[in-house]
């Protein structure tokens, strides 16, 4: 029986790079996208065909910022496959018009809260009860044989002040609390959490500040000099999958280039 992935937000971008590397290494998927349906399809086939195996990949719509589409992306999941073995919390979005924290207004704060922070959050509280109900069928705990994981995807912006976009910022800021309290509380079941703080990815958020960021990139921000790819996350949500890191739980997962990386 293959291992199931539900990802958020896997229709384009980071969340495409994610499904793809874990349909190569033989999981079977749920892709989760807001309103992108053929981009969700696309993702579905080019991940059918890169997968090494045989896999399932099931394409459910979903809002998560909307209690009811969460309730139905978790249903939709049991129903089709009967279980869970890794939820990615991978679908954020941009302001729509970055401004001065001294000018934003209390709607862009609310949509990227909404959907950045409390999105995810809440999700992961009903998989979470699932996973342990699971867990505890299984016989589970730290040592038994389901060990689901949960993956929250924030940002370099959890702790990179850029004041001309604070909305984002503590979003992010928020998934790095998150990623602690969900290690810590779910640690009893064998159920680890990580946190994975990408930094300048070359996806369609992206897209409308390439120019600046191939100046920055060109004059030294990151120490390793190239946009990352939704490929480089995808890679490090397989070695959690993969369960090479048994031994830790709220750990960030920097993948990022070196940005975080404090030089002289
Ligand atoms: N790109 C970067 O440099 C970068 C850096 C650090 C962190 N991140 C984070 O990585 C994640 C993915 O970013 P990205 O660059 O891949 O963005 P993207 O290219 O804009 O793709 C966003 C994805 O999220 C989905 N989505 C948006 N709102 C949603 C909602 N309310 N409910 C469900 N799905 C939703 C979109 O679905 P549709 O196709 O249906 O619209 C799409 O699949 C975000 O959390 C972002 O903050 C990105």
């Amino acid at each position: 029986m293959n291992p199931v992935a539900l990802i958020t937000g896997a229709s384009r971008g980071i969340g495409r790079g994610i499904a793809m590397e874990l349909a190569k290494v033989g999981h079977d998927l749920v892709i989760n996208y807001a309103g992108n349906a053929e981009a969700a399809r696309l993702t579905q086939a080019d991940c059918l065909a890169a997968a090494k195996s045989k896999i399932r990949a099931e394409v459910c719509q979903g809002n998560v910022s909307v209690a009811a589409d969460r309730q139905r992306l978790v249903e939709f999941t049991r129903q089709t496959f009967g279980r869970l073995d890794l939820l990615v919390n991978n679908a954020g979005v941009a302001p729509t018009v970055r401004a001065d924290i001294l000018e934003a207004g209390e709607e862009s704060f609310d949509r990227l809260i909404n959907i950045n922070l409390k999105g995810p959050y809440f999700l992961t509280q009903s998989v979470a009860r699932w996973m342990v109900e699971q867990a505890k069928a299984a016989g589970g705990g730290p040592s038994g044989s389901y060990r689901p994981k949960i993956v929250i995807v924030s940002s370099i912006s959890a702790y990179t002040a850029s004041s001309n976009r604070g909305d984002y910022c503590v979003s992010k800021a928020g998934l790095a609390m998150m990623t602690k309290l969900y290690a810590a509380r779910l640690a009893e079941h064998g159920i680890n959490v990580f946190e994975i703080r990408p930094g300048v990815i070359a996806t369609d958020m992206t897209g409308p500040v390439k120019a600046k960021y191939d100046a920055l990139i060109a004059g030294g921000l990151t120490p390793i000099k190239r946009w990352g790819t939704p490929e480089d996350v995808g890679r490090a949500v397989v070695a959690i999958a993969q369960d090479l890191l048994p031994f830790s739980t709220g750990e960030v997962i920097n993948v990022d280039g070196g940005f975080h990386l404090r030089t002289v």
